[in-house]
């Protein structure tokens, strides 16, 4: 299926449940990546700060863990790269022989990662790879053990029964010896989190509302986008957050040839980003086909990247 037809296919079903939803890996069309990238430097969204302090500071104890010899570094939806660089040179600093294989989904961010790699750390061989992380994964010609990385707090974004699923694919491609490191947010103040999702300056409102726009414009829908309004929850018992647009003014929006009535104050459910307590994580991880978990968190315990070993 075209990449157009499988987001009508799942803009529509989505449209139609009880509590209409929209998947939120559609948020990244060119608008949504570059609103993204101002969310990262958001003061509220701590998340990309508490992950860098991580890689920068402990590099060398995490590479206890690692595999000995040469290692390809194999990151899962890699973007531009930008914070992964600084693990890199770290790493190579400590003396390991390094390949780095970023998998991403947009040829476009493997481009900017492959020349920003390029500028900063010269020496280390890159190998973009883009298409979904799913089918390339399994196809993947390498020669060393496997770094696997998941960064970002990226994996919050799959509802927890799916995360467990994905870490299942993962380890089942997985050599004994290879590991991965995933990057979660934490539980912590359920204020702070939410704060996160609800910055002061509406980017996070923008990047929300922007999911209709890119509706409208790729599948010819009329949302009237600017009746709804941006809102965030976080549940500090089951750890999730969760983003809604509500509709303030009642609408009937068509779409490829269907039409779908929007009630006032009716939502639609745009995405969940799960946060995790430490044993949360490590019951995951053994679900997942993991023997064993290390973690290593930053000064405020925010935010862990782990070390899941098969
Ligand atoms: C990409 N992902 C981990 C972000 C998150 O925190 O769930 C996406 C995001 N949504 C709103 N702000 C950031």
């Amino acid at each position: 299926m075209r990449d157009l037809d499988q987001f009508a296919t799942d803009v529509l079903t989505g449209l139609k449940q009880p509590v209409k939803r929209l998947p939120s890996k559609y948020f990244y069309d060119e608008t949504g990546d570059k609103i993204f990238q101002e969310i990262m430097g958001l003061e509220e969204y701590y998340l990309p700060r508490c992950e860098l302090e991580i890689l920068q500071e402990q590099t060398s104890d995490l590479a206890a863990f690692l595999p000995a010899g040469p290692l390809d570094i194999v990151e899962l939806g890699a973007g531009d790269g930008t914070k992964t660089v600084h693990f890199l040179e770290n790493l190579g600093a400590l003396g390991r022989s390094l390949t780095y294989y970023p998998l991403d989904i947009s040829p476009e961010v493997l481009q900017t990662n492959r020349s920003h790699l390029k500028n900063v750390a010269p020496d280390i061989p890159v190998h973009p790879v883009a298409g979904d992380y799913f089918k390339t994964l399994p196809t993947l010609q390498t020669t060393h053990h496997w770094v696997l990385l998941f960064l970002g707090s990226n994996i919050g974004n799959y509802p927890n029964e799916k995360a467990v699923e994905l870490l299942q694919f993962l380890s089942q491609h997985m050599s004994t010896d290879d590991v991965l490191l995933v990057g979660v947010d934490l539980r912590k103040h359920p204020k702070t989190i939410l704060d996160a999702y609800n910055d002061a300056k509406g980017v996070t409102r923008r990047f929300n509302l922007n999911l209709l726009t890119r509706i409208n414009r790729e599948l010819g829908a009329n949302f009237q986008v600017e009746h709804f309004d941006h809102f965030p929850v976080y549940d500090p018992v089951t750890g999730i957050a969760a983003s809604y647009l509500v509709c303030r003014q009642a609408q009937k929006v068509s779409l490829l040839g269907e039409t779908f009535l929007f009630k006032t104050n009716e939502l639609i459910h745009t995405e969940v980003s799960q946060k995790y307590s430490l044993s949360e994580i490590e019951q995951m991880a053994q679900s997942g086909g993991f023997r064993d978990v290390h973690h290593f968190t930053d000064h405020r315990d925010y935010f862990s990247v782990s070390v899941l070993l098969k």
